[in-house]
């Protein structure tokens, strides 16, 4: 096959890629490996809180439209990301300017705009991002101080009312493998299922670090997630190292990058594999880990690495 989306074709799982809409509006190159290399598309940051309702009441659609028509217009299917999150969110959300019946009122208009707004055009929204710490106990978030635990049901409930066909999953980092944080995620999601909560995915990140190693409790992981009858998707890989890169950290980055892949692959309900960005040209990493970088399939050239050989291979 001369593609991952060629590759990915008929295995069950769509081959997706984080979008940076500055790079798609301006980079001719970086846009047409967006319509040949994948099947799914995600916003790196234009369906965040922040970039659709920078002022209280003024929704900012326009960015996020254009992926979805870029997508349309390519065949691909869009992941909403996010609409519950402690990061970027508008200045305007903060707690002392508002009473918790307030923000509850506020979080619920949020996400019924914004799932409407999409309806139909985004197949799975990352409801709630990031809602534990690394320990499994919740995280400490506006939402949890303001509202309590029940915000995350509640968040899932009015998603579904804004669209009822749209797969909801919760999403997290560093729950890739069996831990405490993948047991929080277990136990949560086995609770919202039986009360009736419309939960329907597990998303794991996928945000590796060579330096800390591959994880190798993946597919158990996944599998008790397809017990349950959920969903699972690789939502945002990228296996970044420690800079310069060599010849065997890129061979490693490309084991890593497969071994999750192939986790994917082997479970029952895994339904897709989305890298946070496919070319160190526009990566995320870099600004974020100091020292650290070479993260995604692509160079900054747009030549393929082995670990785009290797996710191509898998399939
Ligand atoms: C990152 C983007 O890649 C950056 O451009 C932005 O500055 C910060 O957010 N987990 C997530 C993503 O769920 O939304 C984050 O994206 C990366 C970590």
């Amino acid at each position: 096959p001369a593609s991952l989306r060629a590759a990915a074709r008929g295995t069950g799982v769509r081959i997706g890629t984080a979008v940076d809409m500055t790079a798609l509006a301006d980079d001719a190159a970086y846009r047409a490996a967006v319509a040949r290399e994948f099947d799914s598309v995600t916003a790196e940051n234009v369906m965040k809180w922040e970039a659709v309702e920078p002022e209280r009441g003024r929704y900012d659609w326009a960015a996020a439209d254009r992926l979805v028509d870029f997508a349309r217009a390519n065949g691909q299917v869009v992941r909403g990301h996010t609409l519950v999150w402690h990061n970027q969110n508008p200045a305007w959300l903060t707690e002392d300017a508002f009473t918790p019946a307030e923000l509850r009122k506020i979080l619920r208009d949020h996400i019924r705009a914004q799932v409407r707004h999409f309806k139909g055009r985004v197949y799975q929204w990352d409801v709630v991002n990031e809602a534990f710490n690394d320990d499994g106990t919740l995280r400490d978030t506006i939402w949890l101080r303001a509202l309590g635990p029940g915000y995350i049901a509640d968040a899932f409930r009015w998603a579904h009312e804004a669209d009822p066909k749209a797969k909801l999953y919760l999403n997290d980092y560093n729950n890739e493998g069996i831990n405490a944080k993948s047991d929080a995620y277990y136990a949560l999601t086995k609770q919202l299922r039986a009360q009736g909560v419309p939960v329907h995915g597990y998303g794991i990140q996928g945000h590796l670090a060579l330096q800390y190693g591959i994880p190798d409790t993946v597919l158990p992981n996944v599998r008790r997630f397809d017990a349950l009858g959920v969903q699972t998707a690789f939502t945002e890989v990228d296996v970044r190292m420690q800079l310069p890169a060599d010849q065997i950290k890129v061979q490693a980055q490309a084991q890593g990058f497969t071994s999750l892949l192939q986790a994917c692959l082997l479970a029952r309900h895994c339904v897709s594999y989305t890298v946070w960005g496919f070319t160190d040209r526009y990566s995320w990493v870099p600004d974020v880990f100091e020292g650290e970088g070479s993260a995604t399939p692509f160079d900054e050239q747009l030549q393929p690495k082995p670990a785009y050989h290797a996710l191509r291979n898998t399939f």
